[in-house]
């Protein structure tokens, strides 16, 4: 299921849907400052955003990937991304990137709970791990805020914490997410 095409999410205030070519521009505009690129690992090119959303086409095709552009209403560019990993024998993973006039809004946690729905409605995963820095404290509340739960770590063997922090979340855990609030869209 959804290996030709995945399905439009639609939000308070935005769309989630495949990423298309057109939305190159717009997504190596957004997501390629220093405030973004300390957490995450985006392409820094516009040819590697091309080349990146050619490869989620295929290995979505391949039932091993999910991701879904962000879309705010009013806008026809894509603004973030939010994908999923099903890596054959690995627990899936999911990550997140938002353009940092987005941060703040609300935008996430509407667009992460209906990718968090079809998650598990639809895909049918039991659980989804997040991989954080360990210094992205922004993240981490994020996540926390959605009711996600902090794996412990085991430690390097010379007793150093790792510098990542390992999230999960089930849909039991989704009972414990932090209200809305419902008007700090733009
Ligand atoms: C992660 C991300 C999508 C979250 O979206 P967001 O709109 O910033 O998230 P929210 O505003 O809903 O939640 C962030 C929370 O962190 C809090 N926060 C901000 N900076 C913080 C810090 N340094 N330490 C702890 N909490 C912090 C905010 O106050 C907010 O909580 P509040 O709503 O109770 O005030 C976005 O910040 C982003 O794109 N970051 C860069 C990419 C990234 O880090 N991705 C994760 C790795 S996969």
């Amino acid at each position: 299921m959804w290996r030709t095409a995945l399905p439009e999410l639609v939000v308070r205030g935005a769309v989630l849907r495949e990423p298309r070519v057109e939305d190159a521009p717009s997504l190596h505009a957004l997501l390629t400052s220093r405030s973004v690129t300390r957490f995450t690992t985006p392409p820094v090119t516009l040819d590697g955003f091309e080349q990146f959303i050619a490869w989620s086409h295929a290995k979505r095709a391949a039932g091993q990937y999910y991701c879904f552009a962000v879309v705010p209403d009013g806008c026809d560019r894509a603004v973030g991304l939010i994908q999923i990993q099903v890596p054959a024998g690995r627990s899936p993973e999911w990550g997140f990137v938002l353009a940092p006039t987005y941060w703040g809004t609300g935008l996430f946690a509407a667009c992460a709970d209906a990718v968090l729905d079809f998650a598990f409605d639809d895909l049918g995963l039991p659980e989804l791990g997040a991989r954080l820095a360990a210094t992205n404290g922004r993240g981490a509340a994020a996540l926390r805020k959605l009711g996600a739960v902090p794996d412990p770590m085991p430690r390097a063997t010379d007793g150093r914490p790792f510098d990542e922090s390992y999230w999960t979340i089930t849909p039991r855990d989704r009972a414990r997410r932090v209200p809305r609030a419902t008007s700090r869209l733009h």
